[in-house]
């Protein structure tokens, strides 16, 4: 069977006599496990046209779900075993997000119909006799969506996140906000989103392109549609962390509410959001009233992100110029107040304060790995982009981490080298590439290495105008990332890579029938194509490899 990720183990008898359902199959979901059981329901009920009742008390069924605590013991808390004989099928998890990554095995090996929202007449649904234990190398197997570039309607965030599960994965990163765009209401400052959630036009390719987009471009999630989204992943053991990066990428909050900039330096008043991309030389200020006004911001989404499903809170912190600072007669005289190092010293002061007050708020920080500039507090978290030296650093200075080095898995970049990509930018990244990416560098210690929480796979959408153009450049790479982040090598080192591609074949048809609009093995079809949209390196330069 050609499951996406591998497990751990699978022993299945396909020469053998399969178990085959009736046409009224019915589950016994014992204690705990009624989340499974109503997606199970919800899903196989839409894809088979079963209504999968509840089997009475007494009797098997022929779908079994119970939780079995002590398999987390060799294989983690997220442990499963898919048990199929003559009775049918039995579900154990050592949790219930064991169980439900245990129901997604399910749906893969009855087949890619099962991935259908209404049955096929007349099909008939069986499953080989056989055994698969599974459990995840890792607890944090993300993905980050940059929803502030390019606003991403909610239904395709819910549509990414049954996507994501579907793979196993179990944390949405949400960029929240950007030079670009704020995607968030915020009931206190209703200015960021009544203005900071629109542009009137976009670069249309890399910043280097000549085209503009001219059409407006915006949106936000309001704070019922967060609630919903965050429900929605808890319900499928995705955890959604916020991001809302700070004190740089802050230009739609500027052009919303001026005061946030620096007004000694520039005429905040006249700044709109931003329609280019690029980094961006409008920070924050570093006042006592902007600190007053993000924590404002940082109150309601701690009641939007609840503490058990979200502990995390992002808080940016990359890529912010110092030049205003430096200009900034009132920056210049901050640092001075408060005796920090220079503009790197403010940045950390902006940071090391957020770190104190969610940590009192029980949460804990993560942000890009500039925030190991100048010192961090001990509970912090780090998202290493910018190669594996950061994570490292933070790992071995007792940090947790969570590896996404943008030289193996910023999915905006390109998959291949040739023209045809669709605005091509950055590192050639292909399927294989994402395939070998190793999250886990062999110069940590044992015991810096147990600090990588795991991998995310990082999603920019500056040229990705819309979800088809998302699907494109994440799938099917994030099938590998999935696999990287889930499956346990059997050797340091050794990724079976004409397996995976094997197994992809089936793959493939999971994701036509799921409508992924992914790039297809052989380059893309001529409407994935962006003919004449420049990317980066521009055409004639030889791409990063
Ligand atoms: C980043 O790519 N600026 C985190």
């Amino acid at each position: 069977m050609d499951l996406i990720p591998v497990p751990r183990t699978a022993a299945l008898r396909e020469d053998a006599a399969p178990y085959v359902f009736g046409p009224r199959p019915v589950l016994g979901a014992g204690p705990g496990t009624e989340g499974t059981a109503r997606w199970l329901r919800r899903e196989l009920g839409a894809a088979t046209g079963w209504d999968l009742p509840q089997a009475t008390p007494g009797a098997t069924g022929d779908i079994r779900l119970r939780l079995d605590p002590e398999r987390g013991e060799p294989l983690g808390p997220e442990s499963y075993a898919v048990t199929i004989d003559e009775n049918g099928v039995e579900l154990a998890g050592a949790s219930a997000a064991g169980l439900f990554w245990g129901a997604q095995t399910l749906r893969q090996l009855l087949g890619p119909d099962a991935y259908r929202r209404a049955p096929l007449r007349g099909r008939v649904w069986s499953l080989p006799h056989g055994k698969v234990v599974d459990g995840p190398r890792f607890g944090w197997r993300g993905m980050m969506l940059d929803v502030a570039r390019h606003f991403m309607p909610k239904d395709g965030v819910l549509r990414y996140i049954d996507l994501l599960a579907a793979h196993k994965l179990n944390v949405l990163h949400l960029h929240l906000t950007d030079d670009q765009g704020w995607r968030v209401e915020i009931k206190r400052h209703p200015r960021l989103t009544e203005v900071g959630a629109w542009r009137p036009r976009s670069r249309w390719g890399h910043r280097a392109s000549l085209l503009w987009n001219e059409t407006p471009h915006g949106g936000f999630y309001t704070q019922d549609d967060i609630r919903e989204i965050v429900a929605y992943a808890a319900e499928r053991h995705v955890r959604v962390v916020p991001e809302i990066d700070v004190p740089g990428h802050s230009q739609a909050a500027i052009a919303a509410y001026p005061e946030l900039g620096n007004t000694d330096v520039v005429d905040t008043a006249a700044l709109g959001v931003w329609d280019d991309w690029g980094i961006n030389e409008n920070v924050l200020a570093p006042t006592e009233a902007v600190l007053r006004f993000y924590e404002g911001v940082f109150e309601e989404l701690l009641e939007l992100f609840p503490a058990d499903v979200s502990p995390f809170v992002h808080v940016g912190g990359d890529e912010c110029p110092k030049e205003q600072w430096r200009a900034s007669a009132a920056a210049q005289e901050r640092i001075r107040e408060l005796g920090v190092a220079g503009e790197d010293g403010l940045q950390s002061w902006f940071i090391r304060h957020f770190d104190a007050w969610l940590t009192a708020r029980g949460r804990r920080l993560i942000g890009w790995d500039e925030i190991l500039e100048g010192g961090l507090a001990p509970g912090a978290a780090v998202s290493s982009w910018r190669g594996y030296a950061g994570g490292i650093a933070a790992a071995e200075a007792g940090h947790d981490v969570v590896m996404c080095p943008e030289q193996q898995v910023y999915l905006d970049h390109r998959q291949a080298g040739g023209p045809e990509e669709p605005m091509p930018i950055g590192y050639v990244r292909s399927l294989e590439d994402v395939y070998r990416f190793e999250p886990v560098p062999p110069k940590l210690s044992t015991e810096a290495a147990a600090r990588v929480l795991g991998a995310q796979a990082n999603v920019w959408t500056e040229v990705m105008e819309n979800q088809s153009r998302v699907d494109y450049q994440v799938f099917p790479r994030l099938a590998a990332f999935a696999e990287v982040v889930w499956s346990r090598l059997p050797e340091p080192g050794e990724r079976d890579w004409a397996g995976f591609e094997a197994r992809m074949a089936e793959h493939y048809v999971r994701l036509d029938v799921l409508g992924v609009d992914y790039r297809p093995p052989a380059g893309p079809l001529p409407w994935q194509r962006r003919p004449g949209v420049l990317g980066r390196p521009i055409e004639g330069e030889p791409p990063i490899v």
